[in-house]
């Protein structure tokens, strides 16, 4: 097995390194649990950004667990080897993170009243996100240049499949307010403006003082310095901090440096055919 070897589930790609058979078929059986929240993204949309701020907004602004737990025991991935060791020693509520289209949730999820929060990022700078990404680490398939790696991402032959496929999964979904979509770019413009929309959601109705100490906190400057969300606690021969920071830029629009004027209209093409008469809404022109 190449150290870049992937996992192939529901015709998704998935890291082997951190999802087994076994942790798949423990995701399928997880009994959800109707405090359970949720954070969904689609890989680079700010899962890891969201492993911080979930458990303070659900623990009233406590930084222990940030300061003490590295970020993937914290708040695990739903489908990911770590949750079956860690699941006895998550703080109630619960909080977890998943990359999972919305019909991979296990069948608990869907009769439970667990709530989800799903980030969604402009696809162009996840693009961007994931390109760094797979530079940086060993156990991600070298991502060739720009453009082969554009070409795999609009035909979903990276990590969890296609990026639209992912949107209209969960925004189809018929959750009512079990549900609150948020996107990466509010919370960089306003963050605490953000951290009340997930607290009033959450029902956690943080005070104002509360949300700024939390938003502080989950700010890309101090998250870059907690060894326990910064991924450096990772071997180098993971994750070469030198080719690339896991937290790299924390910026909206960093595509424009990255897309030429050819790439950025096969890109929007590309994705406008798969949303085409979808009725899907997104937040930004793509
Ligand atoms: P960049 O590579 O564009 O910097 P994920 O956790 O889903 O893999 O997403 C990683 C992306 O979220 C990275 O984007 C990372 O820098 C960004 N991110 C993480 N924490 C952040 C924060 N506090 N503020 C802004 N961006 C953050």
């Amino acid at each position: 097995m190449s150290s870049s070897s992937y996992i192939e589930y529901h015709g998704l790609l998935l890291p082997h390194i951190s999802h087994s058979a076994e942790s798949l078929e423990y995701a399928e059986n997880f009994s959800v649990e109707d405090t359970d929240v949720f954070a969904v993204t689609y890989p680079k949309s700010g899962t890891v950004w969201m492993q911080e701020i979930l458990p303070l907004v659900l623990n009233g602004g406590d930084l222990t667990p940030i300061n003490t737990i590295v970020n993937w025991d914290r708040v695990p991935w739903l489908e990911e080897t770590r949750l079956e060791k860690v699941v006895d020693q998550l703080a109630s509520p619960r909080a977890l993170v998943s990359h999972f289209t919305y019909n991979l949730m296990p069948p608990s999820f869907h009769t439970s009243k667990a709530k989800v929060i799903y980030v969604m990022r402009n696809p162009k700078d996840v693009l961007v996100s994931s390109y760094y990404f797979h530079q940086m680490t060993s156990f991600l398939e070298d991502p060739g240049t720009f453009d082969e790696f554009m070409e795999k991402f609009l035909y979903g032959r990276v990590l969890f499949g296609k990026w639209t496929d992912h949107i209209k999964s969960w925004k189809r979904a018929k959750l009512g307010d079990r549900i609150l979509f948020i996107t990466y770019e509010e919370m960089v413009q306003d963050l605490p403006a953000s951290i009340k929309l997930m607290s009033d959601f959450l029902g956690s109705n943080l005070s104002e003082e509360v949300i700024q100490k939390v938003a502080e906190q989950c700010s890309f400057k101090t998250m870059k310095s907690n060894c326990m969300s910064n991924f450096s606690l990772v071997p180098k021969k993971y994750m070469d901090n030198k080719k690339s920071l896991f937290l790299r830029k924390g910026i909206v629009g960093d595509w424009k440096n990255h897309f030429n004027s050819e790439q950025l209209a096969w890109f929007t093409s590309v994705l406008l055919k798969e949303l085409e008469g979808k009725n899907i809404s997104l937040p930004w022109s793509l």
